[in-house]
Order: structure tokens, then sequence, then C-alpha cells
């Protein structure tokens, strides 16, 4: 029977009462109004099994605590169960300690599909994090279905080959890739994700990283007469969206459908990486801000946007570049969600073990995942309200295949859950580890992750012969 010790991410507050409780057992829920969002409180007896929860968030992430209790067994898709399973009674009173606690997935550099895509919310899910910030096109593709401009993803949505790893000299793989999502397919997501307390992030990348975008619609980008191919390389594009008002036009066409899809208040439009930008790039990401605005939504972007001056509203940037940009968001009056690249970038390499496949970016343990600490050095205690939370990123050059997305993932994600769940106070990587070997990792293996082995990767998790480039 696994104990209140083998909670991943460790609650704010149990305590044990004496006996154990025969499971199943009836559940009885009840709301409260005095917990905090999306809290709950757990009360195990010999007889029952009591939640009471904040909302319906709450409740979730109290079955999901009584999921980890009853064993890895309650991880599987169906029961194996014949013999007993007591749980330990007390009582468990817990919340989170951000509103924020996200992950994005990058479909565009690598399709996932829809089926690969659910199995990850419910990753997320018995996690406990709640936003999936899908990102959904870049230079490399286009994955979602704009019924009245079908080419985004009949020509945005393929690619004739891919890089391979970080060569000196460009190397390619040779095989197309590709896909997309229809509406239906993404409300599917939106719907399941909702299920499990999580929300969608759609992201729309605008002015840069939208070379499928003009693949597909050669006005859109800088020279109409030039037919540009979906990229095949890794890397930033210079090809930037023009910026003249029929494009801006074209996208908040764009914006509305997606808006139509999600439902999240926030929705992410990019505004990373643009070579070369003009004032007139400038206006356009005012522009789209406005149109999200006028649909009563929030918009999310990269920290370059702090940059971009006289923003029509308040934005939520992600800082990604280092947490400087977090520091000056909120001091400008923006909410901020912490996703500096020096901490939290899954693509980047595990270790410096010589079989880490194709090792990229920073150095990112698990033990740096663990230490991460999401209000920054330097922000000023009254800015702290701004802070909504932070968010892991993984980015797909490297990550070709589910397999490969797991590898780089977990178990740092299980890592970083407890890091935007549970209280700093008592942060000890020495007690985390013995409880994620022990327990957690179970859990997982339970669930089919094929995540990175502690020691190191299986020798089928390697790709010898494909370089990486470390920074
Ligand atoms: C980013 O990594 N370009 C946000």
């Amino acid at each position: 029977m696994p104990g209140f010790d083998s909670l991943l991410p460790r609650p704010v507050e149990v305590v044990p009462t004496a006996g154990d409780c025969a499971w199943p057992a009836d559940v009885v829920v009840h709301r409260v109004d005095e917990l905090p969002a999306e809290g709950y409180r757990l009360e195990i007896t010999p007889g029952s099994v009591v939640i009471s929860a904040a909302d319906d968030s709450g409740e979730f992430y109290a079955r999901q605590t009584l999921r980890q209790l009853i064993g890895p067994a309650a991880f599987r898709s169906a029961s194996i169960h014949s013999g007993p399973v007591t749980l330990p009674c007390g009582v468990v009173t817990d919340h989170p300690r951000f509103g924020w606690r996200g992950c994005l997935l990058d479909v565009a550099r690598n399709f996932r599909t829809k089926a690969e895509v659910l199995r990850f919310v419910d990753l997320l899910a018995a996690h406990k994090l709640n936003v999936l910030n899908l990102h959904l096109t870049d230079d490399q593709g286009w994955r979602i279905e704009v019924p009245r401009f079908p080419k985004l993803t009949e020509v945005g949505g393929w690619r004739t080959e891919s890089m391979v790893g970080r060569h000196d000299e460009p190397v390619r793989d040779g095989r197309p890739h590709g896909g997309f999502y229809t509406g239906d397919d993404l409300r599917e997501i939106v719907a399941y994700a909702a299920e499990r307390a999580v929300t969608v992030v759609p992201e729309v990348d605008i002015p840069g990283h939208a070379r499928a975008a003009i693949a597909a619609y050669p006005a859109l980008g800088p020279n109409p007469d030039e037919r540009l191919e979906v990229w095949t390389s890794w890397g930033i594009s210079t090809s930037l969206l023009n910026a003249e008002e029929s494009t801006v036009d074209f996208f908040r066409a764009v914006f509305d459908e997606v808006c139509s899809i999600f439902p999240s208040p926030v929705i992410a439009l990019g505004g990373d990486e643009v070579p070369g930008s003009t004032e007139r790039h400038s206006r356009f990401i005012r522009e789209i801000i406005e149109h999200l605005h006028g649909h009563g939504r929030e918009t999310l972007c990269w920290d370059e946007v702090l940059d971009v001056g006289d923003l029509p509203h308040p934005v939520v940037i992600a800082s990604w570049q280092g947490e400087e940009a977090g520091v000056r968001a909120a001091a400008g009056g923006h909410d901020v969600v912490m996703c500096p690249e020096q901490h939290v970038y899954l693509d980047h390499r595990q270790s410096d073990h010589p079989d880490e496949p194709i090792p990229v970016g920073y150095l990112h343990t698990l033990e740096d995942i663990y230490g991460y600490e999401p209000v920054p050095l330097g922000m000023p205690p009254a800015d702290e309200v701004r802070l909504r939370g932070a968010q892991a990123q993984v980015w797909t050059e490297h990550l070709d295949s589910a397999r490969r997305v797991d590898y780089a993932s977990f178990p740092r994600l299980s890592a970083f859950a407890e890091v935007v769940w549970s209280p700093a106070e008592g942060r000890d990587y020495a007690e985390f580890l013995p409880r994620l070997r022990e327990h957690h990792v179970p859990r997982l293996d339970a669930l089919g992750v094929e995540y990175r082995p502690l020691d190191g990767p299986h020798p089928w998790q390697t790709r010898p012969g494909v370089p990486g480039r470390a920074r």
C-alpha cells in the first residue's frame, strides 16, 4: 500500500490517522467555499472517503491523489486487480502554488497525432498540470485547419523532408513529414482536456515562424512572386509575414477560427524571434492583440513583444530568453508565465552522458529542473501577484516520435509538476529522488511512459551518429 509519503506532487498538508480503508469505498464529494481555487481536502477513514473540493479541478486533483494512494495499477488502462486493496487513513489538504502549471507541446516541427496529444493530456493531468500550450504553426508546418484558407493545411501541413540533428552541413532524411488537425479534432482535444482540468492554450506564431503559411499563400510573404517551400531546416527563418493590411486581415480571420475552437481565456500569438522586424510588424502584433481583446481574450506573447511598445492592452508575457524579461514585464504591468530556456526547456539535453540522444541546448538535469524556482530573482515582492506560474517547453525539432517526447519529458516533467504545485518550503532533491524512484516511476511504467531511466538511456533510446549542439 503506497503511503502519503508517496504522493507527487507533494501535497500542502497531510495528517495521517489510525487504520486503513478498504478500497473500493464509497466516495462522497462536496463543494466548499473555504478552499483556494483548485484546492481539495481528502478525508480517508476506515469506512469512507470524503472529497471536499473548491471546484471541478479540485475534485479532479483529489481523485488523482486517491489514484496514487491506490497504487501503480490504478494508472493502467484496465484493472488487473485480484487481491484486496487498502488506503491509508488520514486527511490531505492541498492546493496548487501557482494557477498556471503549463507545458508547451510543439506539434508544428514534428506532428503528433490526435491520439498522441490526448495521451499527452492524460500525462499532464496525472501530474496536476493544468495548461497545454499547443504550438500549432511554425516555419516547418501548419497544423490547424482553417476552412477559409484550405491551403494552410493542404500545402502548409507538409514538408518534403526534415533536417536530421545538428550537423555542420545540414543533413536531411529524404522523408516527407506532416499532418494537421481538423477543427473537430481540436474541439475533441479541448473537451478531453477540460474533463481533466487542463486548458488548451493554442498558439499561432506571427509575424516570424510563419514560413509554412507563406508557402501556402505567397502573398503573405516578403516577396509574393517567390515560391517558398515549407521549411526543411531547423533554426530561425528570416522569411517574415509582410505585415500588409491584407495580411493582418488574413490573420484576423485565422484568429477568429482559433477563438471559435478554443474557449481558453488566453490565446498565444508567438511574437518570438523576428529577425529584421519593422514598425509594421509591431503594428501587426498590436492589431492582433486588439483583435483578440475584441473576442474577450487575453494574449500570451513571447518576451520579445515587450519591445514592441505601445501595446494596446496588458498581455501575458512568456519569459523565455531568461528571467529578466519576466521581471521587466511585471514591472510594466503585464502578467508573467516563467518559461526560461536556461531552466525549463525539456528538449534540452538531460546529461553529459555520451549516449544522450541528440544533445542540444543547455544542460537541464532532473535535479536542475527540481531546483528551478519560478519566482525570479530580482522580482520585487509587490510584483509577484503578476506571476501566474511557469511552463515547461517541449520543442520537437529533435523529437520525431511520441517515444522521443516521452524520453525528453519524463521524469523531468514530474519534477517540474512538483515545482509549480507544491510549497517551496521543504523542497529537497534528496527527499524527492527516492520518492520518484520508488513510487512515481512505477506509475509512469503503468502508464506506459518511455521516460529516461535515471541512470541514462536504454540502448534503443540512443541516436548514434546524429549530433546535437550543446550550449
Ligand atoms: C522560443 O523558444 N523561440 C520561444
